[in-house]
Parts: C-alpha cells; sequence; structure tokens
C-alpha cells in the first residue's frame, strides 16, 4: 500500500507484516512466552484518562523538550531495537537519516546490523543519538565501545538491565538463524546457538552477572550520563538514583524479556510516589522514561503527565523503514507531530511543561 494511505502507527505494523521476510516478522514482533506483557503494554494506556483543560489559547502549542539536557523536536526518542537489516537493506540507517531530518535522537543498538561508526559517519553534524549497551561477559571491549562512543560524541549511555538472559521468544525460537549478513559486528567470532531462533543466536556474550557492584566502574570510564535501561518496581529505581545515574528507562523491553512483567506507564506511579517520599523527585538530574507499547501522541503526554520526562519507541519505528525505508520513519515522526498538535490543543497544554499530573486520572492503574 502506498505511504500517503498509512495514517497512524498502527498501520506501520500491518504493512510490515505483509511485506517481511517470515523470519524477521518473527524476531521483531515476537515477545516472551504468552505475550501476556506486550498486550498489556498497550492495555495499561487505555486505563489512563484524561482531565482535559479549555479556554487556555492553544492557537499555537509546542512539543518539543530536552531530554538528558539535549534538544528533541519530539518527547520520544527512538528506542534501540537490534538487527535493522533483517527488514530493510539499509538497517538502521533509515533511522539515522530520518531523525537528523526532524531532530529526534536515535539510540543506537549494541547489536544493530550496521556498526557503530556506519551509522555515526551518516550523522548530520550536530546530530544527536544515546547508546543502547549490552554488557560483555569481556568488559575490555565493553570498556574500548563505551570510550569509542563518548570520543565520537554520543550524548548518553543507556545500559540495558534486564537482559541478563534473552526472554524466549518462541515465534522466534522456532525459526533457525541463519546467517545471512543482516547480524550485528559483536558477534563476530563468537559461538553462537543457531537452532534457538535470532535472540539466542545473537546474544550469547551479554554477562549475567551484571549487578549494583558495576555501576562505579561505569562511572570510572565514561563521563556519560548513564541511564539504566529495564527498570521494574519502585524499589530498583530507588536504587538506581542512590546509585548516582543519571536516569531510569521503566521498560519491559517491549515484552520481550520476563512476561507478566508490568508495564512502564504502570510502573511510572510507584516509582514517582516511592522517589518522591525520599525527595528524590523531582531532580533535574535525574529523569525518567518509560517504553512500551507506545503507538500515539496521547500515550506520551500521559507518561509525562505522570512525571517521565519522555518516552521511547521501538517496533514503530522499525516497522515504519522496513515498510518504507528513511521515509516511512519520517512519516511515523509527521503522524507524532500531528498527533501532538492535535492532542495539546484537545488537553489544554501549550507546551510540555503545561503538561501535569491534574491532566490524567490513573485512577484505574493498580500502583495509584
Ligand atoms: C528491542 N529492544 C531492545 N532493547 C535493548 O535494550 N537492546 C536491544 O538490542 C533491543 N532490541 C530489540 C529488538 C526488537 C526487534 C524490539 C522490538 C525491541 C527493546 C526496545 O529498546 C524497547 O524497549 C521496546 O521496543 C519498546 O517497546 P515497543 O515500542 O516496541 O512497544
Amino acid at each position: 500500500p502506498p505511504l500517503d494511505n498509512v495514517i497512524n502507527l498502527h498501520d506501520f505494523e500491518n504493512v510490515a507484516k505483509l511485506v517481511l521476510p517470515e523470519k524477521a516478522w518473527a524476531y521483531y514482533s515476537s515477545a516472551s512466552d504468552d505475550e501476556i506483557t506486550i498486550r498489556e503494554n498497550r492495555m495499561a494506556y487505555q486505563r489512563v484518562w484524561f482531565r482535559p483543560r479549555i479556554l487556555r489559547d492553544v492557537s499555537t502549542v509546542d512539543w518539543s523538550t530536552t531530554i538528558l539536557g539535549q534538544k528533541s523536536s519530539l518527547p520520544v526518542y527512538i528506542s534501540a531495537t537490534a538487527l535493522g537489516k533483517l527488514g530493510h537493506p539499509d538497517g538502521e540507517l533509515c533511522l539515522t537519516r530520518a531523525a537528523a531530518k526532524h531532530g529526534v535522537i536515535q539510540m543506537i543498538a549494541t547489536l544493530a546490523s550496521c556498526s557503530f561508526d556506519d551509522i555515526i559517519n551518516a550523522a548530520a553534524p550536530g546530530q544527536t543519538f544515546f547508546l543502547q549497551l549490552y554488557v560483555n561477559r569481556d568488559r575490555e571491549i565493553t570498556r574500548k565501545y563505551v570510550q569509542h562512543a563518548e570520543k565520537r560524541g554520543v550524548k548518553g549511555l543507556f545500559i540495558t538491565v534486564d537482559a541478563p538472559q534473552l526472554g524466549r521468544r518462541e515465534k522466534d525460537m522456532r525459526m533457525k538463524f541463519v546467517d545471512d549478513g543482516a547480524g550485528a559486528e559483536v558477534q563476530k567470532g563468537q559461538e553462537v546457538k543457531k537452532d534457538q531462533g535470532v535472540a539466542r543466536a545473537i546474544s550469547s556474550f551479554i554477562d549475567p552477572s551484571l549487578s549494583w557492584k558495576d555501576i562505579p566502574w561505569f562511572q570510572s570510564i565514561t563521563k556519560m550520563p548513564i541511564i539504566l535501561k529495564g527498570i521494574g518496581c519502585a524499589e530498583d529505581a530507588v536504587l538506581a538514583y542512590e546509585a548516582g545515574v543519571q536516569g531510569i528507562v521503566l521498560s519491559n523491553h517491549g515484552g520481550r524479556q520476563l512476561d507478566t512483567a508490568r508495564s512502564g506507564i504502570e510502573v511510572l506511579i510507584e516509582v514517582v510516589k516511592a522517589l518522591r517520599l525520599r525527595g528524590y523527585y523531582p531532580d533535574p538530574k535525574f529523569e525518567i522514561y518509560v517504553d512500551g507499547g507506545v503507538r500515539r501522541a496521547s500515550d506520551v503526554l500521559k507518561a509525562i503527565a505522570l512525571g517521565a520526562t519522555a518516552v521511547g519507541v521501538g517496533r514503530p519505528f522499525l516497522y515504519a523503514f522496513c515498510a518504507y525505508g528513511q521515509e516511512g520513519v519520517e512519516k511515523a515522526i509527521q503522524i507524532f507531530r500531528d498527533e501532538f498538535e492535535m492532542n495539546m490543543r484537545l488537553l489544554g497544554a501549550r507546551t510540555i511543561k503545561d503538561v501535569v499530573p491534574e491532566m490524567v486520572d490513573a485512577s484505574s492503574l493498580s500502583s495509584h
């Protein structure tokens, strides 16, 4: 179907399902076990209701913001998704080019199909990137990777902490891994298990011994802000703050890790409450992000109202480039823009700062 027919982010998923090879669709769309968490990621947003304000002169509305001190045209960043070349020959570069054109921040995946340098070399002057890190059992490899990223101007290090072992994504596990050149750099020279799907084949280097004791080491090897990606409860949010990191992502990895883990928006309520109780929130030096199931600007505004600085979006951007390349990603960004304009006007919020807790009724979330 022509790109003009795409009018919301769900459409990209439907088109991707039509055009992608079976193996790519299985890897991208799968979630762990019974796929309960991936469904809940959508449903939780539907339990949050707006409390709109009227008569506020919304002739101009502005949804731009800053994330870790970096300008962003949207309160949304492109979250890391691995193996972009399974879905498009240009892989992650589709994201890079679209992000450059529209002032959106891209988080580069450790397991991107394009090499880190290929992505950075394709960047526009001054383009902002974050780096997603899977920590290698060999810390020298990790140290070099992180320090190289910092040298090349990456503005934030998102350490994935919810994947000491990859989840059982059964749709994906039914596929045999065949190396077709879409693989990531880091897997080279590594022993891979080829009989259990793409995810397991590429992830054997990840260190399951990673612990809170390692955080000072990361702080000693880089000056980039450190963010822990994959926090699922208030207790760990408090530990993260006390460890001196600059932020957390409340995430269940798009439903791909622990099945029946709660959604990020649900977790946000208890995290803000626990941090506030200890005087840790609000703190301009500690940002909270949410990801998983965000498909509408209204979802983003709900997360912001409840205390998030910005949200991460994974599959929609991935599906957009699988179906339409760079242009698809640009269209996805445009859809967000149109939706922000309408939703902020109808909500009575002229800027992101106007999006306050009183604008939502979250009493149907269980941790309220
Ligand atoms: C991911 N995600 C992910 N996260 C991470 O830290 N490292 C990674 O390599 C990947 N790879 C990856 C691949 C694919 C195909 C998907 C769908 C997701 C998780 C990602 O960063 C983010 O947390 C979720 O995708 C957010 O959920 P939505 O937006 O996809 O619903």
